[in-house]
């Protein structure tokens, strides 16, 4: 499935509404090259989970998490994994908990990723629009995307 979004805006607007089809325990991969727009739909789920504080980028510390929103939500980046182990982070913890885990840059971490997710691949098309194709991994995920339909 693909989604156009024409601004910023309309890119946080699909995440705040993605976040309300959410259930705890789900898995997003955001995919995309740098400038996308990954951290940008984190915005808008969290703004959807209820999250009041401003979501930044975690390239430097690899996981923020946030406890304050309708389920905790932990954001991910593994842009700069290079001499820590996904092992390291403690991974499948997250996976097996009751928060709602995204993880940017996904690809570096393909062997350890569950099987099921919801992966959003971003594709810059211009400036302003952005091009979200949506593949759901699993059952859970196929009925997730219905809503969307
Ligand atoms: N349609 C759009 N969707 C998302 N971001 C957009 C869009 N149009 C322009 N932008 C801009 O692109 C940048 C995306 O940055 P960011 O979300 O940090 O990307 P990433 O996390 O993929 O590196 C922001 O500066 C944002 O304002
Ligand atoms: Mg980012």
């Amino acid at each position: 499935m693909k989604i156009l979004t024409k601004s910023y805006l309309e890119t946080i607007n699909f995440g705040t509404q993605l976040a309300h089809y959410l259930q705890a325990g789900d898995l997003i991969l955001l995919d995309g090259d740098l400038g996308a727009g990954k951290t940008t739909l984190t915005q808008g789920v969290a703004r959807g989970l209820g999250i009041k504080r401003p979501v930044k980028s975690p390239t430097f510390t690899l996981i923020r998490e946030y406890q304050q929103g309708k389920y905790p939500l932990y954001h991910m980046d593994m842009y700069r994994l290079e001499n820590s182990s996904a092992e390291e982070l403690g991974l499948q913890e997250y996976f097996n908990g009751d928060g709602i885990v995204i993880i940017e840059w996904s690809q570096f971490i393909k062997d350890q990723l569950p099987d099921h997710y919801l992966r959003i691949q971003i594709v810059r098309l211009d400036d302003q629009k952005r091009q979200l194709q949506l593949q759901a991994n699993g059952q859970h995920y196929q009925e997730l995307l219905t809503k969307f339909d």
